[in-house]
């Protein structure tokens, strides 16, 4: 995997305006479930328009490893040949997941309901970030764990062949967590219940009930979602089109507001409204966003967004949006950097626990390039409009949000800006650079000049 090889060092240059009609890949959260659910029904699942990055091929490569066959078809759609819940086979080496923490968390839980030992491991990144928060609820279900200190990849686990259900409430907003407790309780005889106090991202639950499962979401007096599964449901196999990924399309959205001249459409965007927290902190901004032929593509509302350039003003995110823009931060912040006044972010404390400290890195490449900014424990506070930005490097950290949020910023900024490892963005976005070049945008690639 890249992230693995070389750096690749990038810069972006300002100057040029943005514009065409292009698409972006695939949604990644819904990439993975795809695979995933697709192996634990028996029989051909379809998928196409699916995300091709690292993260995704790792779990098709995960999937691959515990039985399934997920195959790549010349129409470029893929296959996945189920095994059928119960029936997941003992992987014969340890599972990459690479950068990808939906990855190994989704697959942990699917794991920990299968009588089968696996070791899951992963890049630098992901090696650092906690697992415990899924590790634990699966334990509860019986699950056996060796992990790193700390509750760090390295582990291994062994699954439970008679788990135990469970109601959990999970203590932090975390779609991940959600899904593993739902994942585990799949194979797992009787009621499964996850409480999620704060909504998050919710294609578990939908897609779950589409390949078959038995799952219902209510809401208490309090607000608080209640998800019961019923464990061992027959999960039958789906043709399965998935949505243009709203996180991949916040780059040319914002990069399109930013830089002078600039009207870029995005088309087939997904719209779930778990998912739209950026555009609509974007709106209270005053940007020139409008949404074209919205329309319903397998159970989910998409859309096409047009974004012109814009003059934005400084706002409050408040911390209830959190969940439904939680990837969408460092590029709002850029996007805060060309805004007049301050926009200040609450409620960013998963931001620390992501492929990186996000917080920390976007201050320190918001600083890096001149941009006024205040981080504390949970929020941060971009001071917009400053005089002569750009001119910095930035370090990426194995971030790819992080990689791509600066180029971003480098289209639009005084002075070019340098990242120091654009190699991560084939995490999420592998045709991020082309598809900028096509727009207009001037992001040069040090080593290719070198090749
Ligand atoms: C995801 C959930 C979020 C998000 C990640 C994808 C998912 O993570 O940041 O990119 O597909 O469930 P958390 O569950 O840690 O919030």
């Amino acid at each position: 995997m890249s992230h693995n090889s070389s750096p690749q060092i990038v810069t972006a240059h300002s100057g040029s305006p943005l514009n065409g009609q292009i698409k972006v890949p695939g949604d990644k959260s819904i990439s993975h479930r795809s695979l995933m659910f697709g192996a634990l029904a028996l029989g051909k699942t379809t998928i196409s328009g699916l995300l091709e990055s690292e993260d995704v091929i790792g779990t098709a490569n995960a999937m691959n490893a515990v039985g399934a066959k997920c195959v790549r078809q010349e129409d470029d759609t893929w296959t996945v040949e189920g095994v059928g819940l119960g029936s997941l086979l003992e992987p014969e080496a340890p599972i990459d997941f690479g950068n990808a923490g939906t990855g190994v968390r989704l697959a942990m839980g699917i794991f920990a309901s299968h009588p089968i030992a696996v070791t899951m491991t992963g890049d630098a990144s992901l090696s650092g970030r906690p697992m415990g928060r899924v590790l634990n609820p699966l334990r509860e279900m019986g699950v056996q764990v060796v992990a790193r200190n700390g509750d760090r990849l390295p582990a291994s686990i062994r699954g439970s062949d008679t788990p135990i259900p469970i109601t959990y409430r999970v203590p932090m907003a975390s779609a991940q967590v959600k899904s593993a407790v739902l994942l585990a309780g799949l194979n797992t005889a009787g009621t499964t219940t996850v409480i999620e106090p704060v909504a998050t991202r919710d294609h578990t639950e939908k897609m779950l009930v589409g390949f078959g499962a038995d799952l219902k979401v209510e809401v208490n007096e309090s607000g608080e979602r209640i998800i019961t599964l019923q464990g061992q449901p027959k999960l039958q196999p789906q043709d399965i089109t998935v949505p243009g990924d709203p996180s991949s399309a916040a780059f040319p959205i914002v990069a399109a507001l930013i830089t002078p001249g600039s009207d870029v459409t995005v088309e087939g965007v997904l719209l779930n409204e778990h998912r739209i927290g950026l555009i609509t902190s974007l709106l209270e901004m005053g940007a020139d966003i409008t949404i074209l032929n919205e329309r319903e593509s397998g159970g989910e509302k998409i859309g096409d967004i047009r974004a012109k350039y814009s003059r934005l003003k400084g706002i409050t995110v408040p911390a209830d949006r959190a969940p439904s823009m939680i990837d969408e931060y460092p590029i709002l912040s850029v996007a805060a950097a060309f805004a007049q006044g301050d926009t200040v972010m609450f409620g960013l404390e998963e931001l620390r626990v992501k492929e990186s400290d996000r917080l920390a890195a976007v201050a320190r490449g918001l600083e890096a390039n001149g941009i006024p900014c205040v981080e504390k424990q949970d929020s941060l506070t971009v001071t917009g409009g400053a005089n002569n930005i750009g001119g910095g490097t930035v370090t990426t950290h194995l971030d790819h949000r992080i990689a791509m949020s600066f180029l971003i910023l480098g289209l639009a900024a005084h002075k070019p800006v340098q990242v120091d490892d654009a190699a991560p963005i084939a995490t999420s976005f592998p045709t991020f650079l082309s598809m900028f070049g096509e727009l207009g945008g001037k992001l040069e690639n040090k080593n290719e000049e070198a090749a």
